[in-house]
């Protein structure tokens, strides 16, 4: 794992991913479910993204549009998903297998349970290079080895099943196959949830540490926005399928525009404080077969005035780089 991505030169100010006006729709029998809704933001080489917001907010509709997992009922109902100048929607199933090794990797939502319970962990990480880069098996077997030390569990384990592992080290040995291609971008959807606080923010610390090394960028998504402000560089907040406010972290943390960021995260202590339930906002998150009209936001906002029921606010750059969708601003 020596090889460095370009993240220098002439590619520096070129975005590794690109999302422009992204629409998903799930087609249910009760009608559809609008979950992403015009979405735009972008991911530099070697950055960190943190995409943050309620359950059902369109998270991981995001995640596996870039995947292009989504299947039906989703539907892709406009936008593009450019990476590396390439629009993955348009790219040929093909090339689809080889594009999420080797390009883009995931680390799912409750990964830790994604392992072979059949296979050794070394087989496992062995198998990708052997099916991927042709890699003998001895070579691959010492790739297999020095991944594992590289994620931090022991080589010895690596005839391990992933039974004999504990769930912090199942949970590194499947960021460990994720990382085996060196793929530019690794996507982590709740990577960690599983996990007590302790272990969840050690690994995610040692993950940050081998991007600085490796130069991969990160699409971080989690609920625990402590952990969130803390790895991401910028973070975009979603509610009820749109991006409300995106900015650098610490001009998030430091000064959260919409009545929505400030709710969350004013239910976070302090950067180093103890996880706690969410309490700052009211109410739930609406029903996205039937949003509310105007600012999706709206019945639920300590600020709302009879305009915000009627007209949709629109993101805007209120302050360099910060942006809001927010009738407020
Ligand atoms: N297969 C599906 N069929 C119908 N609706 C779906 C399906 N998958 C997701 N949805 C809906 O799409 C919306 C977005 O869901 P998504 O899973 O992307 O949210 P999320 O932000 O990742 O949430 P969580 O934090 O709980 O993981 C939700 O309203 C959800 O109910
Ligand atoms: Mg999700």
């Amino acid at each position: 794992m020596s090889v460095q991505h370009q993240s220098s030169g002439e590619h520096a100010n070129t975005p590794l991913l690109d999302i422009r006006n992204l629409y998903v729709e799930y087609l249910t029998a009760r009608g559809p479910v609008r979950a992403v809704e015009d979405v735009s933001f972008n991911i530099a080489p070697g950055e960190v993204f943190g995409l943050a917001g309620e359950s059902g907010s369109g998270k991981s509709t995001i995640a596996h549009a870039i995947m292009r997992l989504l299947r039906p009922p989703a539907i892709i109902t406009g936008g593009h998903v450019w990476f590396k100048g390439e629009d993955v929607l348009d790219m040929p199933s093909d090339e689809l297998e080889s594009f999420r090794w080797r390009e883009v990797a995931m680390v799912f939502q409750s990964a830790m349970n994604a392992l072979n319970p059949v296979m050794t962990v070394g087989t496992q990480i062995v198998d990708v290079f052997h099916t991927h880069m042709r890699m003998p098996k001895d070579e691959a077997y010492d790739r297999a080895a020095s991944l594992l030390d590289l994620v931090g569990i022991d080589r010895q384990r690596i005839n391990d099943y992933p039974h004999q592992l504990s769930g912090g080290m199942r949970q590194r040995a499947v960021i460990a196959i994720a990382l085996a291609l060196n793929p530019p971008l690794l996507i982590m959807d709740e990577p960690t949830t599983a996990l007590d606080v302790v272990v969840q923010k050690e690994i995610m610390q040692e993950i940050d540490q081998l991007r600085a090394q490796l130069g991969f960028s990160i699409l971080f998504i989690t609920h625990d926005m402590s952990l969130m402000v803390e790895l991401s560089d910028r973070i975009g907040i979603m509610y009820a399928g749109k991006i409300v406010e995106l900015a650098a972290a610490r001009e998030l943390f430091d000064n959260p525009l919409h009545p929505y960021t400030q709710g969350l995260m004013s239910s976070f202590p302090a950067l180093t404080g103890e996880k706690k339930k969410l309490t700052g906002i009211p109410g739930a998150p609406p029903d996205m077969i039937d949003p509310p009209s105007g600012c999706a936001f709206h019945p639920r906002c300590s600020q709302v005035q009879p305009m915000h029921k009627q007209v949709v606010p629109q993101l805007r750059e209120v302050a360099p780089e910060h942006f809001v969708a927010c009738h407020l601003y």
